[in-house]
């Protein structure tokens, strides 16, 4: 049978190339341009990366059209409603759901790994107050390697195991000091009782000696967003840790990246300029002028939670969590106001051509963001809930890159449009 070939002309000479053609196991095939350069002298240009995939991968799997996602080969929706985060976590870290017994075992891990070594609160204690969390859990994870040096240099399949349940049971208790410490309240030690999600809420919300309410409902509603957010592709804050990973710079680092990269309004920071943009709209009166200001070429103003590089219908994640939120209205006291708005914009947006043609719908932060405050999580703790549920997935795409037989250190080329030859003044 034929290999499967692209031929490309340079129509400048009348050069041909012939490119090899790959397929993978469902998606689009991909055109093998690593010789590109070698051959043609030239470099391919794609501002970012809208047609190019940097890497194999068996992780996540995304059909931008059908609106459709996978870990590992199971459906999102499944997933979300029939398994745990911690199941989720398994699945991404080890290609296979846990066995009861491997899931009891996971999550007793997770339990007493939670805790962090006490030398960590002064890091806490020299940020000011109001310190945005991202910023010190960022620095968190990557101060993280200080104390476990001897653990820098990995390359086992069983040192690979522990850091990643090292790092995944410890950021929820970083994400949980950084808020108390930047809001001047007493820090909530793990619970090594309690169960992954609702330690976190423990953390998050109890006065000292154990005095809070966690209902299961808001439990699970915040497990499911957890799942929703595991992982997803090559989006641009893990393309930030395989960068990373690319150097053989530890995890702790990569982590960090994918966190200070998770940060922008323009990816995990959506959440939080949701609930704002909600918020200073208002009411559904005012819903009109805010999408006229979207259209506005001339205005910066974006519809944050709508739009996605890869979904050019419905988010999944996105349905999912509407479902949710409907189904929680009235348990979790959800802002009703805020939702009239964000149905307003909704129906709006889904019947204006400008949307349609730009094939614009709402993302996974279009509805995350009302859940998470009706479970009293503030705004600026939203993206740090992203990057808890995101963490399990890093370190999947971290841990595949290291597998690779050859890792190859991420170097883009580029265009060169800036002066040269210039005469030197002395
Ligand atoms: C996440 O990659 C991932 O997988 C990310 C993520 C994950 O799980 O990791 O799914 C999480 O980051 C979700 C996205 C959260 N961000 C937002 O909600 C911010 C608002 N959305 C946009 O900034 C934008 O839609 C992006 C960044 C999400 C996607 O940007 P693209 O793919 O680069 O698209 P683009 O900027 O080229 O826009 C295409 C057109 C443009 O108009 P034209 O120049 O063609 O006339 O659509 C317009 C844009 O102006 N457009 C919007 C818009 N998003 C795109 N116009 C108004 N409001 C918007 N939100």
């Amino acid at each position: 049978m034929s290999k499967k070939t692209m031929t490309l002309t340079d129509n400048r000479n009348g050069n041909t190339y012939e490119l090899p053609i790959l397929d993978g196991t469902v998606g689009p095939s991909v055109v093998d341009i690593s010789t590109f350069y070698k051959e043609t002298g030239m470099f391919t240009f794609d501002r970012g990366y809208t047609s190019t995939a940097s890497c194999r991968s068996e992780i996540t799997y995304i059909d931008g059209d059908k609106g459709q996602l996978m870990y590992r080969g199971y459906d999102i929706s499944y997933l979300a409603n029939e398994k745990t985060f911690l199941d989720t976590a398994y699945l991404l870290l080890n290609k296979e759901l846990p066995t009861a017994e491997e899931l009891e075992n996971f999550s007793e891990e997770m339990k007493k790994r939670s805790f962090i070594h006490e030398g960590m609160k002064k890091l806490f204690d020299s940020f000011p107050d109001r310190a945005h969390p991202m910023a010190i859990l960022s620095a968190g994870v990557s101060a993280l390697s200080t104390f476990y040096f001897d653990h820098l240099d990995i390359d086992t399949p069983q040192e690979y195991t522990e850091m990643a349940n090292r790092i995944i049971a410890k950021i929820p208790t970083l994400a949980a000091f950084s808020y108390r410490y930047s809001n001047g309240l007493p820090i909530i030690y793990p619970d090594i009782k309690k169960g992954f999600t609702e330690n976190f809420l423990y953390m998050m919300r109890s006065y000292p000696h154990n005095y809070v309410d966690l209902r299961p409902i808001e439990i699970k509603a915040l497990d499911t967003i957890f799942t929703l957010h595991a992982d997803h592709e090559q989006n641009a804050s893990t393309t930030s840790v395989r960068n990373v990973g690319s150097t053989h710079a530890h995890p702790y680092a990569a982590i960090s990246a994918g966190i200070s990269a998770l940060w922008g309004r323009a990816h995990g920071g959506a959440n939080e300029s949701v609930i704002r943009q909600l918020e200073m709209i208002g009411t559904v009166d005012r819903v009109d002028e805010f999408i006229a200001r979207a259209k506005d070429k001339d205005d910066s103003f974006r519809l944050m939670g709508f739009g996605h590089r890869v979904y050019k219908s419905f988010d999944p994640r996105a349905k999912a969590l509407k479902a949710i939120r409907n189904d929680l209205v009235e348990e979790l006291g959800i802002n009703s106001e805020l939702i009239e708005v964000a149905n307003k914009i909704e129906q709006i947006a889904l019947n204006d051509d400008y949307f349609i043609s730009r094939n614009l719908y709402p993302n996974i932060d279009f509805y995350s963001g009302l859940i998470l405050q009706s479970l009293i999580i503030p705004k600026v703790m939203f993206a740090v809930i992203f990057v808890i549920g995101r963490t399990p997935g890093w370190i999947a795409q971290w841990i595949e890159l290291q597998e690779q037989d050859v890792i190859k250190i991420a170097r883009p080329r580029q265009l060169y449009v800036g002066t040269q030859d210039r005469t030197p003044e002395y």
